[in-house]
Order: C-alpha cells, then structure tokens, then sequence
C-alpha cells in the first residue's frame, strides 16, 4: 500500500519509514525537514514533500491508502513556546487532515499520540490502561487530547483512526533525540559522568524502544479494520523508575572505565509519575517487544560513545534549543517559514 507519514523525518520516522518501504510498501514523506533531508532520501518507492501540515499540500493524498501521522512540535518545551502554532500544528492540522482523508478515501489513519495525556490524575500505584480517566496538563498533552477527540468522532465505515498513545520512546535513531530521558541519560553520563536524580529519582515512567514502536505503527497500519479501526492503544514496553534507568546507564559506562556518580536533585515542579499498561496492544496484535533499556543504552553507547562529547551537546539534538535556533536564524534567510507564528489563512 502506499502510506503518507507525516513528521516522517523524525526521530520516530527515520526508523519507521525505512522499515516501511521494506516491508514493500510506497511511502510518501510530508514534513517540514526542520532537521534536514532524512537519511533515508533516495530509496526506492518513497517520495519527500517538503510541506506543513498546516497547509496540506493539493494531492498529497491522491493513490493514498493510510495516513501515519506524526508531525508537529513533539514535547512540552516546544508546545510551551509557542501555544498557539502548538495548536494549530498537533491540534487543528490532525482535525483537518482526518477531513482530507474521509473526503478522499483515505481509511486507516495512525495516530501518534501520547501516554502523557494520564499524568494529571496518575498515581504511579495504579497501572493505567486505555479506559483510564484522562487528565492533560500543559499545551502539548492537551492538543493530542483533542486531535484524539477529533479523529474518533470522524471515525465511520469509511474512516478508521487508530490511536497510539506512545510512551517515552528512547535508543538509536539516524535523526538522534537526546532530550527523552534514557537518551539524555546516554548524553549526560558521557559528557559529566555523573546523573542528577530529581527527588532521588523515584518516579516512574512508561517507556518504549524506537525500533519496537515503529513495529506497532506498521501492525496498526497493516492490520484488518475489525482489529484496530477506531480503537486506541497505550504502546508501552516497559514501565521503570528513573533511578533504574540510570543504574542501567552507569552500568554500561563502568565497562568504559568511566564511573557515574548518581546525585539526588530537588524535585522539579512538575511532577511526571505513572505507569502504564501495553496489554492491549501486544495482545490485540501479537506483538512482542523485544528490546529493553539495558540493550539500547549498550547501542548508544556503542555509537556515541566514541564521538567527541562537545558534539552531544550540539541543539540538534534538542527540540527546544533547535527550534530556538531555527528562529533566530530565519531573519537572514528570506525563503524561511517562521516556524512559531501561526498560519494565516
Ligand atoms: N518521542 C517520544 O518520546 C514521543 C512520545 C509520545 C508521543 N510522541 C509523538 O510522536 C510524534 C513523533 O515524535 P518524534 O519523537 O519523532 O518527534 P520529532 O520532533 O523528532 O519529529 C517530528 C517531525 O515532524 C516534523 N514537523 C514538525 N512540525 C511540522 C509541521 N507543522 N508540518 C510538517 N512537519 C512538521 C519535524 O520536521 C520532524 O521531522 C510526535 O507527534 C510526538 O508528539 C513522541
């Protein structure tokens, strides 16, 4: 079939979209390259749209049989500097696009959205799954509360909205994050050799490994309507504290021979805390993860641990601090979309 992944360039999509095309599928890439082209430009059966999805472009959906969507601002600090293009990207585009979609046929429709949306009413005794009560907190779980909202009130015999609510996803990507929190621990224990534990790191987190969550976009993507159409998955592989996360980072560093002090640090003010069920989705689906932290952080460390560590810090591994960049450069490049201003129609 031939798949439309939107934020195709991503840290998500640099590993789906090859695995995609693998697979023998056409895919077709809209994103707006904020990172630059994605390595895997080139490869037979994909097409690159270099476009907004706030401004989808005429035929983008012609010969598309599922959209997988993913693009937009994709954490808190982004979403927070920009509410309103926040809005208007992770909220109102997934509304409209899912309108394209039912007018043009289009009938499977992945969604990428967040386990974020149960951190306000999470306490971390209870293990969450997808008929939990929702509470979002902050501009960006808010917006995918609603373009969830959005998709499956469209949802009909000719639409079929599949919704993920991906935990924090963490291991190697070509287009590399070091701000989710297993990444940022690789990063910080080579470039310090040493961990800050915010509330001596008691919190738990649900969590899953890049490779094992594009497997679940193609399952759901590829799976009969009776399976998935308008259902919604936590997609979680496993659930850890953060204390552990970063025993299992220290532990890979000492086979280095480089020690990692782990420190307590005071408690930020927000608080995430939770756990999650990913019972549904494996069972529904007969999938298996089979990747754990201790085996991706070994790959981290693998490849960017001999790189020098002035590079780890570069902004491009960092959202926020990328799109901060990407602003305050535009005034010199005339042809540059602002990226935080909203649209005007
Ligand atoms: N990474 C995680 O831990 C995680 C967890 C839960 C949910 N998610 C969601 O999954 C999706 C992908 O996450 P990711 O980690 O790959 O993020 P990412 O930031 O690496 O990728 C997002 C991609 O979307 C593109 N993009 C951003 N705004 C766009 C726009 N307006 N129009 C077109 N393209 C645009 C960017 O250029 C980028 O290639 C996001 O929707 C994110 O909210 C991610």
């Amino acid at each position: 079939m031939r798949v439309l992944v939107t934020g195709g360039a991503g840290y998500i999509g640099s590993v789906l979209v090859p695995k995609l095309l693998a697979r023998g599928h056409q895919v077709r890439v809209l994103d707006r390259m904020f990172w630059g082209l994605p390595h895997y430009a080139g490869q037979r059966g994909l097409e690159l749209v270099n476009a907004d999805v706030r401004r989808m472009p005429e035929g983008v959906l012609d010969g598309v049989d599922a959209v997988d969507h993913l693009a937009g601002f994709s954490n808190d600090p982004t979403a927070e500097y920009s509410p309103d293009a926040n809005w208007q990207m992770n909220a109102v585009a997934t509304e409209t696009i899912a309108r394209l979609c039912h007018a043009a046929g289009v009938r499977r429709f992945v969604f990428g959205s967040s386990c974020s949306l149960y951190d306000g009413a999470a306490d971390a005794e209870t293990l969450l799954n997808e008929e939990s009560a929702l509470a979002p907190r902050g501009a960006y779980a808010t917006s995918k509360r609603y373009s969830e909202e959005a998709l499956l009130a469209q949802s009909d015999d000719r639409f079929e909205p599949v919704i993920i609510r991906q935990a924090t996803v963490y291991g190697l990507s070509p287009r590399m994050r070091f701000d989710l929190v297993v990444n940022a621990f690789v990063k910080d224990a080579l470039i310090r050799q040493r961990l800050l534990l915010h509330g001596g790191g008691h919190m738990w987190r649900p969590l899953i490994a890049v490779d094992d969550l594009a497997e679940a976009h193609i399952a759901c993507l590829e799976a009969p309507s009776e399976l998935v159409a308008g259902e919604t998955f936590n997609a979680v592989g496993e659930n850890h504290q953060v204390r552990e996360l970063a025993e299992v980072v220290a532990a890979e560093l000492v086979k280095l021979g480089k020690p990692v002090a782990l420190e307590t640090a005071p408690l930020p003010n927000l608080v995430r805390d939770y756990r999650c069920s990913g019972h549904k989705l494996r069972e529904r689906l007969g999938l298996q993860f089979t990747t754990t932290p201790t085996i991706a952080v070994e790959q981290l460390v693998a490849e960017y641990g001999r790189i020098p560590v002035e590079q780890l810090g570069h902004p491009r591994y960092y959202n926020i601090a990328w799109m901060e960049l990407l602003e305050r450069a535009r005034p010199a490049f005339a042809a540059m979309d602002n990226i935080f201003e909203p649209i005007e129609e």
